[in-house]
């Protein structure tokens, strides 16, 4: 039998208006149609069936759909990579060697190497590489040495060495953990797993996650709260606004269902936006419990006045803050926002701009200051979230800057070197396109600081690459850009 993929095209026009098609295409094991040859079929297909698009508007997105995976395309160009990912996780689940078979003496762990650690700590991960060339996750040992801060990596299926020990600046082994993304002379790498018990055993008690939410009261304080956050030296590594149902409010407190004030709490839960944010750091559980303050903010303000619920609480219930208070708890409530079918974010797709917090600027932990700046020039931040970008992804979403601007390349690296939080800015009306741009203030930072010092770029940014912030040219791609990470990525 020949097995099929359904595979369903939309097209965006706006927000309101798609069109979409349902092929059958074949699968990479499928005798007739090889892998590499579905890749061009695939594309062949996509060309095909918007052979009428318009090429003149200057930013379309295509939106290409197949079990959850997507892929876009611009100006009437498609890249097919939800379905090569689909691919590429088939051919890595066949072709892949299991970790514990990789034999090269250089990537083992040898007893010579564990005497080394202890002089020169040694920690390993399992990173992965998407190489969008040859449509293939590649694999690879990374190893971080602490007393110079230097990498070394292996190549997992090749079995040889990809990088001879060395420097690799800005990255330290607070940046290199499970589920973080860095990028390696232009790769994006991301952690999967630990590669030795050395590092699990080291690592993982550093590495404690936690739920912490801002309830819907203090929703307009998070840019104050994500600085406490981060200067409490905790990681964010998921984020996203969004809004809770009745029955998930009563499921997320259910250990209180016979507490008096539970059906008040569930009310309180769901009038207005939430924003649940991963954090993660050495006992992130107890510390997020310390800075958010005692239950009741009137304690809070009397017994730990620079805590969260001190300065942003109301009452005992209305307290701004929510903090899981155990392990079990932490992990019960991170599965409830973060795992599974994504949440809806709040984006309204309407009369907004699109902004996204760069890397550079998040890793630096100027993300809190910078919301704060924008909330309080008086724009509206509808919808927040958290992403990793990839490659594919960045270089879509940049598109209208390959061939115009020398940075492109540059701009996309930045842009996949670590987590970003886009933010869909409203507030102003169909103004808030162009007024935003003006408060973001010039593209180049030193010039930003030489003409308008006041501005975003000029206040947050390092140079042309790492300027803080994107944020929408065109008054008339703000909702095609917000649309991209809020409709498209979000999934
Ligand atoms: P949170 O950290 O979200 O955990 C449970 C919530 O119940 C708590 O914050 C408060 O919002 C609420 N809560 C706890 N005790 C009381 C109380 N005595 N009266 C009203 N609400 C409460």
């Amino acid at each position: 039998m020949n097995p099929k993929l359904k595979l369903t095209l939309t097209h965006y026009l706006n927000s309101t208006n798609s069109t979409s098609i349902t092929f059958n295409v074949p699968t990479p094991h499928s005798n007739s149609v090889p892998f590499l040859k579905t890749k061009h079929f695939l594309r062949f297909l996509i060309r095909s069936f918007f052979s009428d698009f318009n090429e003149t508007v200057s930013t379309r997105f295509l939106h290409v759909r197949h079990l959850g995976l997507f892929c876009l395309a611009q100006n009437g160009r498609a890249r097919a990579n939800g379905l090569l990912s689909y691919i590429t996780a088939y051919k890595q689940q066949v072709c892949a060697p299991a970790v514990g078979q990789f034999t090269s003496k250089r990537a083992l762990c040898t007893d010579k190497e564990d005497k080394m650690a202890s002089m020169d700590e040694r920690f390993a991960f399992i990173a992965e590489w998407y190489d969008a060339n040859a449509a293939l996750i590649r694999r690879y040992q990374f190893l971080f040495y602490t007393k110079d801060n230097t990498i070394e990596m292996f190549d997992i299926k090749n079995r040889r060495v990809f990088l001879k020990r060395s420097k690799c600046e800005g990255i330290e082994l607070r940046d290199v953990f499970i589920g973080a993304s860095v990028s390696i002379h232009s790769r994006q790498l991301k952690f999967v797993d630990y590669a030795d018990d050395f590092t699990r055993k080291r690592l993982s008690t550093r590495k404690e996650r936690t739920l912490a939410m801002v309830k819907p009261c203090s929703t307009d304080k998070v840019g104050h709260i994500i600085d406490m956050i981060f200067s409490d030296g905790l990681h964010i590594t998921k984020a996203i606004m969004t809004k809770v149902s009745r029955a998930e409010a009563q499921e997320f407190y259910r250990m209180h269902e016979q507490k008096p004030f539970y059906d008040e709490l569930v009310r309180y839960l769901t009038s207005g936006i939430v924003i649940p944010m991963e954090l993660m750091g050495e006992n992130a559980i107890q510390r997020w419990r310390q800075l958010a303050g005692p239950t009741d903010s009137a304690i809070a303000r009397s017994e730990a006045p620079l805590s969260v619920r001190a300065k942003f609480g109301k009452d005992k219930q209305t307290n701004a803050v929510h903090g899981a208070d155990s392990p079990e708890n932490a992990e019960r409530e991170l599965n409830f926002f973060f795992a599974g079918a994504p949440k809806p974010n709040t984006a309204t797709l309407v009369d907004c701009t699109c902004c996204v917090i760069k890397p550079h600027a998040v890793l630096a932990g100027h993300a809190g200051k910078i919301i704060v700046a924008i909330q309080e020039a008086g724009f509206t931040i509808s919808a927040l979230q958290m992403f990793n970008m990839d490659r594919a992804n960045a270089e879509e979403f940049y598109e209208v800057y390959k061939g115009v601007v020398a940075e492109y390349t540059d701009m996309v690296t930045e842009l996949i070197s670590g987590p970003s939080i886009a933010l869909e800015v409203t507030g102003k009306g169909g103004e808030t396109p162009a007024s935003f741009r003006e408060f973001v203030g010039p593209a180049d930072p030193e010039i930003a600081r030489h003409l308008r010092p006041r501005t975003l770029r000029a206040i947050f940014g390092t140079d042309k690459i790492k300027n803080a912030v994107h944020c929408t040219d065109l008054p008339e791609d703000g909702v095609l850009e917000t649309e991209y990470f809020f409709r498209i990525l979000s999934q």
